[in-house]
């Protein structure tokens, strides 16, 4: 008998590439949520990023978040708590897959040949357009809108042309591999408590409570909205212009205070407005070894009088493997959870 063959390739949350996902440290992290803090109910990853973190407590209520668009959009995509239909994604992905004929359109004129040939521009702007249209005739639901730009997410950061992030593409690189969009396997009946949010957490822990909220942002100088501003800007779909050598949009309004000289006043406000009974915060001790744009923004002393403030600590480490942001020796160094139980209330 011969096999039927799939029409369709399919991804799961971990096959993307991103600046300190935590995804090999899951069971670091999950060893000292399950041997230190009982009777967890629900979880709050506020830096959410990829979602990886997230991925490993779907036993639990999860809320997620993230200043960036296109990571709530992918955390909505695996995490959110309305149902969707897999047979749309599939017929979607397979049509999408099928395109043949290439016209002019935002991405082609702002972006053919540089991360992606023109070929895969065309299609990247005709499938995202196709996306908002189909959601907006009410063809596909908010959910079917996020996994299916969740897909072409992923699919065009397996093929980029970029050197390190979106920072610069590859001038006058070979594009050997095309667009191919895969059916990314969210589960259709996620917990209906869950919520995912795209806002700064400074302001996002005002208005939420979490069992366990899970602390992980930059730890230095490198915007995210710099390095993914490509994958940014196809999320919101707002057709901005561009500008330079690396064809960035104007970012103003998505700096993150954490990768400035803010960082610890940013970090002193938000543990003062958490509410919860476990902060775990993911920090590496990069602080006086690698080169400038690498180094850790808040120091080990600010970080142990800020956590004590609002409860007991116990720090955790492993040893993993170091970002370097230039040319500085680094090979692993100690990844650290801090935990905190926080003084209960009447306290
Ligand atoms: C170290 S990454 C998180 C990685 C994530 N834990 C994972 O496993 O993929 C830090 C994240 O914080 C986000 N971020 C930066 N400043 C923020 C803020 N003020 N509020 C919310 N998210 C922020 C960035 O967009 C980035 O995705």
């Amino acid at each position: 008998m011969v096999a039927e063959k799939k029409l369709y390739k399919t991804s799961l949350i971990n096959n993307r590439r991103y600046l300190g996902n935590k995804y090999k440290l899951l069971p670091f992290i999950t060893k000292v949520v399950s041997e230190e803090c009982s009777d967890i109910k629900s979880v709050a990853d506020i830096f959410a990023g990829t979602g990886a973190v997230s991925s490993a407590f779907k036993d639990k209520t999860i809320i997620t978040n993230d200043l960036m668009y296109s990571n709530y959009i992918c955390n909505f995509a695996w995490f959110g708590s309305q149902e969707y239909s897999p047979q749309t994604i599939i017929d979607c992905i397979i049509k999408y897959n099928s395109i043949s004929k290439y016209e002019d359109n935002y991405m082609t004129e702002n972006f053919a040949n540089t991360y992606f040939s023109y070929n895969d521009c065309s299609k990247i702007g005709f499938i995202r357009e196709d996306i908002e249209q189909n959601y907006l005739d009410g063809n596909i639901n908010e959910r079917e809108r996020a996994i299916l730009i969740t897909s072409l997410l992923y699919a065009m950061d397996k093929i980029a042309k970029t050197c390190g992030h979106y920072d610069a593409y590859r001038k006058g690189a070979d594009f050997d591999a095309s667009l191919e969009l895969f059916v990314p396997l969210a589960e259709a009946h996620n917990n209906a408590e869950n919520e995912c949010f795209n806002k700064d957490a400074n302001e996002l822990v005002k208005e939420i409570y979490a069992d366990l909220v899970y602390i992980d942002p930059p730890y230095n100088s490198r915007q995210y909205c710099d390095a993914y501003h490509l994958l940014e800007n196809v999320a919101r779909w707002e057709k901005p212009d561009v500008f330079g050598v690396a064809k960035k949009m104007n970012r103003d309004k998505m700096k993150s205070k954490y990768c400035t000289q803010s960082a610890t006043e940013a970090f002193e406000d938000l543990i003062k407005n958490i509410n919860a009974k476990y902060i775990l915060f993911s920090y590496n001790n990069m602080a006086t070894k690698g080169n400038g744009r690498s180094n850790a923004k808040i120091a080990d002393e600010d970080i142990m009088r800020i956590l004590q403030s609002k409860g007991t600590v116990k720090v955790f480490s492993e040893n993993y493997k170091a970002f370097s942001a230039g040319k500085s020796n680094i090979v692993d160094n100690a990844e650290r959870l801090f935990l905190c139980t926080c003084f209960s209330e009447e306290q």
